[in-house]
């Protein structure tokens, strides 16, 4: 595999190379869920001691997230999977700096901030650009526990008497907002409802840590949850759950490019909506306690619609990476996005590898099967940088993919889990 022979390219750009056609086999095992992760973080400063987290995923969002602990003096170390929390000497400040910019979830800090000190001075949060991403709902909910929220230079300042609780009804079961709104309620004074709320796994986990610091937190993981405020919270320890969209696209890899692949450290019902859709395609697989066993595909796919809702329906963070294994499907898939509906920018990257998509209005009609060749393609968010990943490893010869930091931001040391598999796959950066 040459690396420096094609075009010209920014300095120190980073680039993951993979050559295709090479049969997967072999175990692979899952990391912590980056979107329990990146909550479970922010929630320790509510605690008044330290809070340690295992089976943390090494991704750049974990460290984007230490640097924002660090300007608010909190303690923070990162021992492989093992992140301490010590918000014994923290201060409130303003989080105001670039970092905060480099990642969604560093809106958490509104509600915990605002929860621990009732005033809270923060940036617009940044992340992936999926289409809007507004936050209403977070600041709907804030007012309605009784802060005061003013905006100017792209900063957000909410600051409360007191707290208190309320019933709180959501027009969208927001992942973010639910948790959120948690975040500022569990030291509120009396008791907070929250109405169709959000029931993602990774809310469980999070009240799951919170109730271990002592929270009083009923009905997670239904449309209603509620919250009896309390006036102190303490340090813990708290493992994080399996990374459902981890597991989803090391399936969908494993049915596009694998003969026998175990994927390890499952909850196989979080996939629930993933599995039955592979099925549907032909795929076959065994699921045993935390494994499933993939077989790759010996018989043509069968084509599949798709329509991605809250969860437990599809996950819209796995529209993507499975959109490139419909492109092998004999006939024509549809892909119907309700949660971002600008959420299609892969499909043009996979069309420059020889795919046949059309983007309409919040969908995409997929027409297989198209055999994929490689070519320099760009990871336009973290799920479309899977997506990619998925058609270099099935495309003929070798696939540049650039803008790497959008995979690193959720995917924990994925090469070393492919090499382990039997893929071909290296990093270099192109020097002019
Ligand atoms: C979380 O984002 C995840 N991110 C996303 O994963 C995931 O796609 C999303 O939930 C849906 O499952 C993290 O957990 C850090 P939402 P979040 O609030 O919380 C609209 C990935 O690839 N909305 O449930 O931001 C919003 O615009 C990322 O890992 C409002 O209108 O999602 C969107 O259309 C990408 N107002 C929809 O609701 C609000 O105040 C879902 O958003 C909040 C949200």
């Amino acid at each position: 595999m040459n690396t420096h022979k094609k075009g010209r390219n920014r300095m120190g750009e980073r680039i993951i190379a993979i050559e295709g056609g090479h049969k997967l086999n072999g175990t692979v095992r899952i990391s912590g869920a980056k979107n329990a992760t990146v909550a479970l973080i922010p929630a320790a400063v509510l605690a008044d001691g330290p809070v340690d987290l295992y089976g943390v995923p090494e991704i750049s969002d974990v460290a984007a997230l230490a640097v924002l602990l660090k300007e608010l003096n909190c303690e923070v170390s990162i021992k492989g999977e093992h992140v301490r929390i010590d918000p014994t000497n923290m201060l409130d400040l303003p989080l105001v700096s670039e970092a905060v910019n480099k990642l969604r979830a560093s809106y958490y800090f509104m509600g915990v901030l605002l929860g621990k000190y009732k005033k809270v001075q923060i940036r617009m949060p940044g992340g992936c650009y999926l289409g809007p991403r507004p936050i209403d709902l977070h600041l709907k909910g804030f007012e309605a526990l009784g802060a005061k929220i003013t905006y100017e230079d792209d900063t957000y300042t909410l600051e409360a008497e007191e707290l208190v609780g309320a019933n709180i009804y959501l027009d969208f079961a927001s992942v973010g907002a639910t948790i959120n709104i948690m975040f500022a309620a569990v030291k509120a004074k009396g008791k907070t409802v929250i109405e169709n709320a959000a029931k993602e796994p990774e809310i469980i986990d999070v009240a799951n840590l919170l109730t271990k610091m002592g929270a009083r937190i009923r009905g997670v993981g239904t449309d209603t949850i509620t919250i009896e405020g309390v006036e102190e919270l303490h340090g813990t320890f708290h493992e994080v759950i399996p990374d459902r969209i981890e597991a989803g696209t090391f399936l969908v890899i494993a049915a596009a490019a694998g003969e026998k692949v175990v994927v390890q450290n499952v909850i196989p019902q979080h996939l629930d909506a993933l599995i039955s859709k592979l099925k549907e395609m032909g795929i076959k697989m065994e699921i045993v306690a935390d494994s499933i066993v993939v077989y790759g595909a010996t018989e043509p796919l069968k084509p599949v619609n798709i329509k991605t809702q809250v969860y437990p329906g599809f996950a819209t963070d796995l529209q993507q990476p499975l959109t490139t294994l419909l492109t092998q499907a004999d006939g024509l898939s549809s892909v119907t996005e309700t949660i971002y509906v600008e959420r299609f920018k892969h499909c043009e990257q996979l069309n420059k590898m020889g795919a046949a998509i059309t983007v309409g209005d919040s969908a995409s009609l997929i027409a297989g099967p198209t055999p994929l060749h490689g070519a320099r393609v760009m990871a336009t968010d973290l799920r479309c940088g899977a997506a990619l990943v998925v058609a270099a490893l099935i495309a003929e010869g070798v696939t540049e993919i650039t803008n790497v930091y959008h995979i690193d931001r959720g995917y924990d040391n994925i090469d070393h889990k492919l090499i382990t598999l039997g893929a071909h796959i290296m990093r270099y950066e192109i020097e002019e």
